[in-house]
């Protein structure tokens, strides 16, 4: 079997494989008191402020479906879509009446209508994307004019970043002793259960999560990907992980340089 090169700069597959081996366990970090049960809520209350009663929102990368079905509940008109068929399978599970749509690895065009969403959200993908600026163009299309798309992405200036900064340089090294080869998701051979396990899971995440860049930097690729700045509802400045950042398709013509975002 030909396994993907992670160091190919366009290489999407793995991304693939590492999300399908983590399936089976994401929906557990939404369950009550799980790492991502205040970052649903958080997320959820923005959509909602900006999709408006009954709005249409893709979900881009929705992973388990989560957040997705927490914003169904609300009332809003949810798409999810992904690129792994095992976290959508999860999603399908917990809820079948859903709208769930398994993307291609490599898909370059969204499969909806331009104009078709007022609101894109996407949390926790754009860090795996090989071209941000394309996928940014991809959420610009598809949103109605004056529709927002909001992201989550790393936030570079948070310590456990410089701490996975310093990993992802050690683990390079490492992999081949833990019987690791570049690009290949080590999940999809040996299974992702019990410590060693976990480990490869880990450096498989520190070599995929490749997007890492400051407010700045996701601004002037929004900017270059047609958007304007938007302000995000709720969003607190609280000091996490993660940065949140909101921009708007136009009403007409095209955008200009967005501005940084916030943490959540
Ligand atoms: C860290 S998980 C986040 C899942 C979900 N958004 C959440 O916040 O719980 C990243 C998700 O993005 C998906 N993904 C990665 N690259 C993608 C791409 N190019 N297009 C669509 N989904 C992608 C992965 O399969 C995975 O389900």
């Amino acid at each position: 079997m030909t396994e993907p090169a992670l160091r190919e700069p366009g290489a999407t597959e793995p991304v693939r494989v590492l999300f399908d081996a983590k399936a089976a366990t994401w929906a557990a970090k939404y369950a009550p008191g799980g790492a991502l049960t205040g970052r649903r809520a958080r997320l959820a209350a923005a959509v909602s402020a900006l999709a408006g009663p009954g709005g249409r929102v893709l979900d881009l990368g929705c992973g388990s479906g989560d957040l997705a079905r927490h914003l169904a509940e609300a009332g809003l008109r949810v798409t999810g879509c992904d690129i792994s068929a095992r976290m959508l399978e999860q999603a399908e599970r917990a809820d079948p009446a859903g709208t769930w749509v398994t993307l291609d690895p490599a898909w370059r065009e969204l499969p909806f209508a331009a104009g078709a969403f007022g609101a894109v959200i996407a949390s926790s993908v754009l860090e795996y994307v090989a071209d941000p600026v394309a996928v940014l163009r991809e959420c610009a299309r598809v949103l109605a004019p004056g529709g927002t798309v909001l992201c989550t992405v790393p936030d570079t200036r948070h310590p456990v970043r410089w701490l996975e900064w310093l990993a992802a340089r050690c683990a390079t090294p490492l992999g081949p002793a833990l019987g690791s080869r570049p690009g290949l998701a080590l999940t999809a051979r040996a299974g992702s259960s019990g410590r060693a396990g976990r480990l490869r899971g880990y450096v498989d995440y520190l070599q995929l999560s490749r997007q890492r860049h400051g407010a700045r930097w996701w601004a002037a690729a929004a900017g270059r990907a047609g958007l304007l700045p938007a302000v995000v509802p709720g969003a607190t400045g609280a000091r996490g992980p993660l940065l949140l950042c909101g921009f708007r398709k136009p009403t007409h013509g095209s955008g200009i340089a967005a501005a940084p975002g916030r943490r959540v």
